[in-house]
């Protein structure tokens, strides 16, 4: 069944342990294709978008076994440059597949990638930084073909757009080219730094990742190597706004406290008391109504659009009027319109949100419609009055380790039959 019923009116505290990072993950699960030798990745989170990239890894030849959140990879066999469409077709990261690919066979063949829909997704800045590096792209009407008739040659190259996917893309494919390549206004984001270190593990020799300019010196092949991905800041970010709305306290074990700068310094305004120490971060809302925030979304370090959902829902029940601005995705507030329907007083306009505060959602039957969206309703079930149902749970599931258990040792109580509420 694709739904899930939440009973409504809970407190939330307790102690959570923060997943591996999926958009750290995702990426450095594709780098592997890059070098023929053993590869060991600790801290993965177990969730569908990785179990994806597994599919799509095997269906080129590799051989992974996954033994208590380490994958053991060997992509020695990876004898093919083009994956499955109905694999690609599930998860945006499939687009990662194409830079390696590339520098492996010489060629590789992607079809357009799939992924939460949020809005237009391009990989116009994908494909001009591989052709900026002496890639031939080849356009078909549902796949990209890239094709490297002589080694790629290292260029200095400004991203047009600050962009996560390409800057990654960019970076995996200069590793193996040929001299220095320069990436200015470069994404910072602290996934960018895991790939990078990742790859360093592996031999290569990248410097300025984080930064808005990146140094890479090509290589001529990688090694194998092991690492641990890093902690998923978003998810993180998403259960210290389960306690400010539940008026709660949850702690956050296992995660990185200097990677939520900006969401800690909102989270603060509201009202909420922070603690944070070397791996851990506490909310204590000490039972207040927060205070609604205004948010606008940007690139790291800025306020991440991946908690905007989340802090909607925090405001939809704070006291007070607020703006919330999106700034990277054109379509991320499908999720508001079944918010409204708990009773959240919230105006959606073209790229923001206006939103007044109420005391109370009531319980309804939900839809989700993407990743963020989706863990958001399900926040919201918690709070609301009375039980919530969720559908399209598939969405959650692509992103959060355990999410309904996790919340359950919360406090909450998040069953998959109707019976168990
Ligand atoms: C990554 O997506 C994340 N996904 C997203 O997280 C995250 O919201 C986003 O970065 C921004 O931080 C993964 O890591 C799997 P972008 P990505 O390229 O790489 C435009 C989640 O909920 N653009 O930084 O696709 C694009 O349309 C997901 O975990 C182009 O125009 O994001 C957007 O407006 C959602 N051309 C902006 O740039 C391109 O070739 C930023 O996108 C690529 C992107």
């Amino acid at each position: 069944m694709n739904k899930i019923y939440i009973e409504g009116n809970k407190k939330l505290n307790g102690n959570v342990l923060i997943s591996g990072s999926k958009n750290a993950a995702l990426p450095i699960l594709f780098m592997t294709i890059l070098t023929k030798e053993k590869i060991e990745i600790n801290n993965v989170p177990q969730i569908q978008d990785i179990s994806i990239a597994v599919k799509l890894l095997k269906s080129l030849g590799a051989k992974i076994k996954n033994k208590n959140k380490i994958l053991y990879i060997d992509t020695s066999n990876i004898n093919i440059y083009y994956a499955p469409y109905h694999l690609i077709k599930q998860i945006r990261a499939s687009i990662w597949m194409l830079s390696p690919l590339l520098m492996r066979f010489g060629k590789a063949k992607i079809f357009f990638p799939g992924g939460c829909d949020i809005g237009f997704r391009p990989i116009d800045l994908h494909l001009k930084g591989l052709i900026a590096l002496g890639a031939k792209i080849i356009k078909k009407e549902n796949c990209i073909i890239a094709i490297a008739q002589k080694p790629l040659q290292g260029k200095h190259i400004y991203m047009e757009k600050i962009s996560v996917g390409a800057t990654i893309t960019v970076m995996s494919a200069a590793t193996l080219a040929e001299g220095l390549t320069i990436i200015e206004n470069a994404a910072q984001e602290p996934e960018i730094i895991d790939v990078a270190t990742f790859l360093n593990t592996l031999g290569a020799n990248i410097s300025g990742a984080g930064s808005n300019k990146i140094y890479v010196t090509g290589v001529v092949r990688l090694r194998g190597g092991y690492h641990k991905v890093m902690p998923d800041r978003i998810e993180t970010g998403t259960f210290l706004i389960a306690a400010a709305i539940s008026k709660g306290l949850i702690i956050c074990n296992k995660t990185e406290p200097k990677y939520l700068k900006n969401v800690l310094k909102k989270l603060s305004e509201t009202g909420a008391n922070i603690t944070i120490g070397k791996d851990w971060i506490k909310l204590d809302m000490k039972g207040k109504i927060p205070k609604a925030v205004n948010i606008s979304t940007s690139p790291y370090p800025g306020f991440p659009t991946d908690m905007q959902p989340q802090f909607t829902l925090l405001n939809s029940i704070s006291q007070g009027k607020s703006i919330i601005i999106e700034n990277i995705f054109k379509n991320r507030f499908t999720y508001a319109n079944e918010l409204i329907q708990m009773g959240a007083k919230i105006e959606v306009k073209k790229n923001y949100i206006i939103c007044k505060g109420v005391s109370k959602l009531s319980s309804k039957n939900l839809f989700s419609t993407d990743l963020r969206g989706s863990a958001t309703l399900i926040l919201a079930g918690c709070i609301a009055k009375g039980i919530t149902v969720v559908n399209n749970i598939h969405h959650f599931k692509r992103g959060y380790e355990s999410f309904p258990k996790k919340l359950n040792q919360l406090g909450a109580n998040i069953q998959y039959d109707m019976k168990y509420i």
